[in-house]
């Protein structure tokens, strides 16, 4: 027999070894998977060669801001395939989508009604909604963290010299009635990080960067499963091509355009504003 006949059930039989039933499972898998990559591919040693050059420049260009090996996985649909595996059950509950890489731990709380975007360029945008249980029973009480990019497509730790701080994030907690109101700029949408491996990997592909503009959430509430989701705008022209494929179409809203006036929250807006209303359902939490 040939290395080329037996190199996958030596393989195999390698990490069949292994103590842990997982670990082997997950063992057997890859080297099943890798081989039979190979076998399709049948790469020359340049393109292997040119393979693992790629992937060592996807680990040097991460660190704490900036997780490379995310955005791959982002991009080649592996995020929302892991998403959408973990999340079959969340009957009633609203939809997931990708967490993301602009996610910052414990963003600084506001109170209901806060400006979370003071000082960023933008349109005024009033964001409302909702935190329920799958069976519409409100949650009061919950942790509402959101983030979102501001007009020009950037988030705060995309240009914190500039900025000086966070901004365009915040975390709210829902009333009694479970609801949480706050103001913000209208988002955009934007490219990705594209100046990394990820970049080239698009361009190579005839891909465009870019993502439909949306407010990200992250919810929590004790006995529930956390929700991480966006909310997109409906309208944008990339809607239907988001390179990191984590539309849903139940996670689309209709921005309002609203006339300057004394808005619903009763804040007066002496310009004109939009309006933005999505209700959140949280799954219960699961027993793993
Ligand atoms: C985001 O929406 O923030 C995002 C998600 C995946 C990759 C890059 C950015
Ligand atoms: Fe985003």
């Amino acid at each position: 027999m040939t290395i080329e006949n037996s190199i996958t059930e030596a393989a195999r039989a390698r990490v069949a070894q292994a103590a842990d039933d997982r670990i082997r499972q997950i063992s057997d898998a890859l080297v099943r998977h890798l081989h039979a990559f190979i076998r399709e591919v049948e790469p020359s040693q340049a393109e292997w060669k040119a393979g693992i050059d790629f992937l060592t420049r996807t680990g040097h260009m991460c660190d704490d801001l900036r997780q490379e090996f995310i955005l791959l996985s982002d991009v080649l649909g592996v995020s929302m395939l892991v998403d959408a595996i973990n999340h079959r059950q969340d009957r009633g509950a609203t939809q997931s989508t990708v967490l993301g890489p602009f996610y910052v731990d414990n963003p600084p709380e506001m109170p209901a009604g806060a400006d979370i975007a003071a000082g960023l360029p933008g349109a005024p945008l009033l964001v409302e909604g909702r935190v329920t249980d799958a069976a519409g029973n409100a949650l009061a009480g919950a942790i509402v963290d959101t983030w979102q990019a501001d007009e020009a497509g950037f988030y705060d730790v995309q240009q914190l010299d500039r900025l000086g701080g966070l901004s365009g994030r915040a975390r709210f907690r829902t009333d009694a009635e479970g609801r949480f109101h706050f103001w913000t700029v209208k988002p955009s949408s934007y490219p990705i990080p594209d100046d990394g491996p990820v970049g080239d990997l698009l361009k190579a592909q005839g891909r465009h960067p870019w993502r439909p503009a949306h407010v990200h959430f992250m919810i929590a509430a004790p006995g529930h499963a956390t929700l991480v989701t966006h909310v997109f705008e409906a309208g944008d022209r990339y809607l239907d091509s988001d390179v990191v494929f984590g539309v849903k179409p139940q996670l689309i809203a209709q921005i309002e355009h609203c006339p300057a006036g004394d808005a619903p929250d009763g804040r007066a807006m002496a310009q004109p504003y939009h309006r933005l209303r999505y209700d959140f359902a949280l799954a219960p939490e699961k027993g793993d």
